[in-house]
């Protein structure tokens, strides 16, 4: 039954090939250091689908904010578990993706064919600390605001543009209800979108280029 089911699709779908490229792929000797970049997207996973669980009961305004996230710690089922997790999981992911990105330069991955690979990397690393920027301030906690009241004035002090971008960040000259607004949706919408659309690029990459190996002393 199971088998008839699976030859029904993949006649229709094309799974038994799909399944081929991706995951039976050849690759060259690697060592553990080459699961750096699959964890990097297992945290990135794990933290949507945490993030999802959290947004049911966290409420982006000044007044609620704070007690929302009192309240998933304290009276929602394994709220603090998902929290626990969301909140590791942030610090491990930047731990992660930066350690597969000086793994991919030490072993000289970036270059030809795999500029572009290196390219989306770049994008996936700005927005993962994007992230935890925008993530930071969620709590509205003491420690949140004023972290972000000094990462948005460092942000102030690019020549030229610096006043400017600190406005855009805070949504006027100080923090308020609009920057913990702007912050949420960029946290939850705007980098979760860029994110997704750059691992997808950056696999599609992994796959049609091949993984590069061990580099040998005359290469
Ligand atoms: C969310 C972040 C990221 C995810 C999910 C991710 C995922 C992956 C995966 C699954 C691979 C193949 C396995 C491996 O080599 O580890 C890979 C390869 C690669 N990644 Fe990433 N990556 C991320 C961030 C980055 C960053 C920040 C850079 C560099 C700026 C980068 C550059 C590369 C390069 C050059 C390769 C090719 C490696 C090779 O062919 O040996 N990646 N990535």
């Amino acid at each position: 039954m199971v088998e008839k089911v699976f030859a029904w699709l993949d006649e229709r779908l094309g799974l038994k090939t799909v399944y081929d490229v991706v995951l039976d792929r050849k690759v060259p000797k690697v060592n553990w250091w080459f699961t750096l970049g699959s964890a990097s997207l297992f945290l990135f996973l794990m933290q949507a689908i945490t993030g999802i669980f959290l947004t049911i009961y966290y409420v982006p305004s000044p007044e609620s904010a704070y007690d929302s996230i009192q309240y998933i710690m304290t009276n929602v089922a394994f709220g603090w578990l998902i929290r626990g997790i969301h909140h590791w999981g942030a610090t491990l992911m930047v731990i992660i993706v930066f350690s597969h990105m000086l793994r991919t330069y030490i072993f000289a991955a970036y270059k030809y064919p795999r500029e572009l690979t290196w390219l989306t990397g770049v994008v996936l690393l700005l927005a993962t600390l994007g992230m935890g920027f925008t993530g930071y301030l969620l709590p509205w906690n003491q420690k949140a605001y004023w972290a972000t009241t000094v990462g948005t004035q460092i942000a102030g002090t690019i020549p030229f543009i610096g006043p400017f971008i600190t406005r855009v960040l805070r949504g006027g000259t100080d923090l308020s209800a609009v920057t913990l607004a702007r912050f949420f949706s960029v946290h939850i919408w705007v980098l979760p979108a860029v994110i997704g659309l750059a691992i997808g690029i950056h696999l599609y990459l992994v796959v049609r280029l091949g993984i590069s190996g061990i580099p040998e002393k005359e290469d």
